[in-house]
């Protein structure tokens, strides 16, 4: 006779205890614990959330190392789903097995669950080739529109199965919120009112008198602040030095030489490293849309910068379409106040395209989205791999499920709210994918292709740096220890059809993206591996967190423009520009949905919170305890240089970066 001790766990979410029967089987090398025992054997012994429970398992013989553990759950009457943190199972000799689970169990179902520290053995090979065949056949992709990466085979969140959904807690807090500040919009008849602001002033009036707007909104028309958010601002990834000007932006050096001071010109500025160029190109020629009724405008602009000897960045030059000529001045900052706060307002607006449909939604949502199907779709739950990278795609199947049902469908929020129309935001997307390459979504080479690296008060980059390291340090010590070499990564067969499912359906097969769609090396691994996991948690920080505080007072991100790109100088004035901004009711639509998406839900975990103990070994945990005091670290440098700062730039502060997309 062997007895099993076994300890089972209840998750400490809401509504994670059942009523339900469940039992359990212990499979070992030798034979199996038969018949199933019961766990919470009846509706009259619930198992609680944030429960154990323990129970001894008679077998007539030992059963060798434990490899996997059945769970089963039925039900007499009313369903009542379970979910179930971990098992732990101590043998008769002595020895701790620990079963990660993590997972809901719903109706009458049989759920296997691999022993933690992922030992090899045959029962295992073919549990594991089972687990992949149903994750496969449950998360399937997708076509959403031509030239998009794939997404999640699924039309609603309520296709979703449990372990993807958003918890019960948030989802509550998330609908919430979107009732009560949709409400207070509603109430105070903002959301009504479809006539212009009657002043600059009065779009004071929308938002919530906190700094970061109160600051937007004294400093929207200073040229250093205007520069300051290509560096801090929402989109701080499309500037780049400019070493030489495009001929479809003939600046000439006399137009800027009262921009660059004396004792230079801009031939020797543009030598020198000191002149950079934002260039919108993919705005070109989309389809604009009508908001209540009213044509609104898109521009494709064109805006240089540079760099004074104080080490700000100043606008110089901005023109507004991708063909010079008569009908597309060249704007200065000498010119009228009206031409040139116009001028820089488009650029704003071009810029707020950008930044949600590219920086934010294609280059962390979509492809976020990518990351979790293709590990649901490829890596089993004993894979190192899986358990590394699962917590980083937290509630992102569910948001981006959202954002496709309310936010970017035809009729949503960008639809309605911004210039384009929804064959236009899909055309932007599209033409956004065919540009991305992987040196632009690994940090350090894309701040070296941009020649952005002595640029001064870059905190994106600064910040961002250290977070890549901290993360490349952790995923270094994860991959060294589970790969003993090269071979081990170019030979594992789970690994490699998981990087071609991201090549194939996130990058379409585009091998001029430089998307590797095979890892032979470690090193190669490491880099795929910190690039995935600093996309969804520092990037998605970088450019999600600000959306409220840098776009609260509409004329520093207008969503939309209701008169075309001037033809001429000498035309603007202030009724002109209050009559372009978006109106009243267009500003209190979007800022709803910004203020929803810059907030801080319940539920939410921080970079390096592993709630989830998938890691059962002693090595990957203490290397989880070594990155959480990186992080630690990294946070005290932040808050000490915000200290002093007049504008503090936070949002890659490791108490602001999540570890997922969850919003
Ligand atoms: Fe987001």
């Amino acid at each position: 006779m062997a007895v099993y001790k076994v300890t089972v766990a209840t998750g400490d979410m809401l509504e994670a205890g059942t009523n339900n029967s469940i039992s359990i089987t212990l499979v070992g090398s030798y034979g199996e614990s038969l018949p199933p025992q019961g766990i919470c054997p009846s509706p009259q012994k619930p198992f609680p959330p944030l429960q154990e429970r323990s129970l001894s398992v008679h077998c007539g013989q030992d059963l060798g190392p434990i490899v996997l553990i059945r769970l089963h759950k039925w039900r007499l009457f009313l369903e009542d789903a379970w979910f179930c943190k971990d098992v732990r199972v101590t043998a008769p000799n002595g020895t701790l097995y620990r079963f990660p689970c993590y997972q809901w169990l719903e109706g009458v179902t049989t759920v296997e669950v691999r022993e933690g520290s992922g030992r090899t053995h045959p029962i295992l090979k073919e549990h594991r080739r089972r687990e992949l065949a149903t994750r496969q056949e449950a998360y399937r992709w997708k076509n959403y529109a031509q030239g998009w990466p794939r997404c999640l085979n699924v039309d609603s969140i309520f296709e979703l199965d449990s372990n993807i959904q958003f918890s019960r807690i948030r989802a509550n807090n998330f609908t919430g919120f979107l009732i009560f500040q949709g409400a207070s919009h509603f109430l105070s008849g903002f959301l009504l009112r479809r006539t212009s602001w009657n002043s600059l002033d009065e779009m004071r009036t929308i938002f919530s008198r906190t700094q970061v707007p109160e600051y937007v909104a004294k400093h929207w028309q200073d040229d250093d602040f205007f520069g300051f958010q290509f560096l801090n601002g929402n989109n701080p990834i499309v500037i780049h030095r400019c070493t030489t000007l495009p001929l479809k932006f003939p600046v000439t050096p006399e137009m800027v030489a009262g921009s660059l001071g004396g004792g230079t010109d801009l031939g020797k500025e543009l030598q020198e490293g000191r002149i950079f160029i934002v260039d919108y190109k993919v705005l070109e020629d989309i389809p604009t849309d009508t908001i209540y009724g009213r044509q609104q405008y898109i521009a494709a602009p064109l805006c240089l910068l540079h760099q004074g000897t104080d080490g700000l960045l100043r606008p110089i030059a901005i023109q507004l379409s991708q063909t010079p000529g008569p009908c597309s001045p060249i704007f200065l900052p000498s010119d009228d106040e009206w031409d040139w706060l116009l001028a820089k307002t488009w650029v704003r607006n071009a810029d707020f395209y950008s930044h949600q449909l590219l920086t934010h939604l294609l280059r962390t949502h979509l492809f976020g989205e990518v990351f979790a199907v293709a590990t649901l779709r490829h890596l089993p739950t004993c894979h190192p791999l899986f358990k590394l990278l699962m917590p980083h795609f937290h509630f992102t199947l569910h948001i981006n499920t959202l954002a496709r049902s309310v936010l970017i469908n035809p009729g949503g929020l960008i639809d309605k709210g911004s210039g384009v129309t929804y064959e236009g935001l899909l055309l932007v997307v599209q033409r956004g994918l065919e540009q991305v390459t992987y040196t632009s979504l690994c940090l350090p080479d894309d701040i070296r292709h941009r020649g952005m690296s002595h640029v001064p008060n870059y905190h994106y980059r600064d910040d961002g740096m250290s977070l890549w390291e901290a993360i490349e340090s952790f995923v270094t010590g994860i991959v060294t220890f589970y790969y003993g070499g090269d071979a081990a990564v170019s030979g594992d067969t789970e690994l490699q059809a998981w990087v071609m499912d991201i090549f194939t359906n996130g990058f379409l097969g585009r091998t001029s993206s430089g998307v590797p769609s095979s890892l032979q090396t470690v090193a190669e691994l490491i880099k795929f591996l910190t690039m995935v996991m600093f996309t969804c948690s520092a990037q998605h920080a970088a450019v999600n967190n600000g959306q409220y505080d840098l776009g609260a007072f509409v004329p520093n991100a207008p969503s939309s423009m209701r008169h075309p790109p001037p033809c001429e100088k000498g035309r603007a004035f202030l009724q002109h520009f209050l009559d372009t901004i978006p109106e009243v009711a267009t500003t209190a639509n979007i800022l709803v949905a910004l203020i929803l998406l810059s907030s801080q839900l319940k539920d939410r975990r921080l970079l390096g919170q592993y709630p989830e103990e998938w890691f059962t070994e002693a090595e990957p945990r203490r290397l989880i305890r070594a990155f959480q005091g990186q992080l630690e670290e990294i946070r005290d440098r932040i808050e000490e240089r915000n200290h002093l700062a007049e504008l503090r730039y936070n949002y890659l502060n490791p108490l602001e970066t999540e570890n997922s997309i969850s919003i």
